[in-house]
């Protein structure tokens, strides 16, 4: 619980430290890696640093813990600290290094903020840090046991047994633990992270949402190449996974994470994404096959063109597989393979959303905030609204 005297210097100081988060948050990187450039070498994503995307997640974080605490001094705002846990159990974090984070990150405070850092203002958000570092390191430590893995241990070598092109973007990427072993649990709608080797000799991780029933022995991650638009360069690691792998090669592969998976409930459920946003979709429909589910479940996806929506065939065998369950497609460039399709962005007027459903929701920022509003509209509470994020999650602390 944060002390009353904390509080009060927290209170006082909240606005000036958020409007300054940014600064802070560049310095703290920079210094960080200029110390310690091994962070750059497989654990931290150096595409995230370079469009700001991670230091802007850091920043809102902070900043809506803080806010969390001054509300309600007792309760952790769990949804924050849960996506958190699960990415840095994704990618390896320690609690020795909030150690490193907290002297790169207390240093950039000083620099930024100068003299108005006196003492009491160090120590009330010295507390803060400890509070959110304390409640990290033991959602994370609870998660790494359920893995069953030490802190950190999470990789393994897994064997490519099939590589299957999706879309001309789009390829899928079958595989089985390179040890014979059997895979780890995990539930349907989690991610992994795939370790590469970049040509320049460091690693780099990507998450990859499991995109087949992840009760079987196998696994499945579905990659769309990223194109640089603008002058920006193509993605690194989905060019490389395109360009390099193939059946027969090995990848390293993080245990399972993400705190977007399929309930266990009766209640009926609306998956729901746009473009790629598919692939934690397909992990959901599987499982819901696999295990013989009677729910009523309404698969919505938007995409640019048939050919361009990856696993569109297998979506909706998948569907007609159910006895409770219906697609609807949407198009901007409709096409003769799906002629029931709806043209243009997807619009939930007349599709009847259940106000009972439990949602998950992948895809773009714009996508899902649009949807969501369509959402509660339809009288779906908010708290039954779940989405993941191909990245750094900005939308949770209102950051984007
Ligand atoms: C939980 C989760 C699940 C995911 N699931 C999937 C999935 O199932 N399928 C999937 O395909 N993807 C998925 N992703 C996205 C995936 O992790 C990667 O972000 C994606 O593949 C791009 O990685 P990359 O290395 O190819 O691109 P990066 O190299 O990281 O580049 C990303 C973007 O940044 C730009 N950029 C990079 N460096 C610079 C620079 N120096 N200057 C300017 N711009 C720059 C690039 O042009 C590009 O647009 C998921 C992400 C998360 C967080
Ligand atoms: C209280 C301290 C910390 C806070 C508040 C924090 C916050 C965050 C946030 C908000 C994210 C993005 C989550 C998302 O995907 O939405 C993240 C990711 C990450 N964090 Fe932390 N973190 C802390 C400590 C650490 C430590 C100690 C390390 C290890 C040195 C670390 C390494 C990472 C890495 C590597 C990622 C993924 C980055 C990426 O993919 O770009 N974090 N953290």
């Amino acid at each position: 619980m944060l002390s009353e005297e904390s509080a009060a210097v927290l209170r006082a100081t909240l606005p000036a430290v958020a409007g300054a988060l940014d600064e802070i948050t560049t310095r703290f990187y920079g210094s960080m890696f200029r110390d310690r450039p091994e962070l750059l070498d497989g654990l931290f994503n150096r595409g995230n640093q370079a469009s700001g995307a991670q230091r802007r997640a850091l920043a809102g974080s902070i900043a809506g813990f803080a806010g969390a605490l001054l509300e309600n001094p007792d309760i952790r705002p769990d949804a924050l600290l849960s996506r958190i846990a699960h990415k840095h159990v994704a990618v390896g974090v320690t609690d020795d290094q909030y150690t490193i984070v907290h002297k790169y990150l207390f240093g950039a405070i000083a620099e930024v903020l100068g003299d108005a850092v006196t003492p009491e203002v160090a120590a009330a958000w010295d507390e803060v840090y400890w509070l959110m570092a304390g409640a990290l390191i033991a959602r994370e430590a609870r998660l790494y046991h359920d893995a069953g893995v030490a802190p950190g241990d999470i990789w393994r070598r897994w064997t490519v047994v099939e590589r299957h092109e999706e879309t001309a973007d789009v390829v899928s990427f079958l595989l089985r633990p390179a040890d014979g072993g059997p895979a780890p649990v995990a539930r349907a709608g989690q991610y992994v992270s795939v370790r590469l080797r970049m040509p320049d000799g460091v690693h780099q991780l990507r998450q990859y949402s499991l995109s087949s029933d992840p009760g079987g022995d196998l696994r499945r991650i579905t990659v769309k190449r990223v194109a640089g638009a603008d002058g920006a360069p193509d993605g690194e690691v989905s060019r490389m996974l395109h360009e390099r792998v193939g059946t027969g090669d090995e990848l390293v592969l993080s245990v399972p994470a993400g705190d977007v998976a399929l309930d266990e409930a009766g209640t009926p459920l609306v998956l729901v994404s746009a473009g790629i946003g598919c692939t934690p979709m397909l992990g959901m429909l599987a499982r819901l096959a696999a295990t013989g589910s009677t729910r009523r479940v309404l698969v919505l996806h938007a995409d640019g063109s048939p050919d361009e929506h990856a696993l569109r065939a297998e979506t909706r065998e998948t569907v007609e597989s159910l006895p409770d369950a219906e697609a609807v497609f949407w198009y901007e460039r409709p096409g003769p393979e799906e002629p029931g399709a709806r043209t243009g962005l997807m619009d939930l007027a007349g599709v009847g959303v259940p106000a009972d459903a439990t949602v998950y929701l992948c895809g773009p920022l714009p996508f899902m905030r649009a949807v969501r509003g369509g959402l509660l509209d339809a009288g779906v509470p908010a708290r039954a609204i779940h989405y993941e994020v191909f990245g750094p999650d900005l939308w949770l602390p209102g950051t984007d």
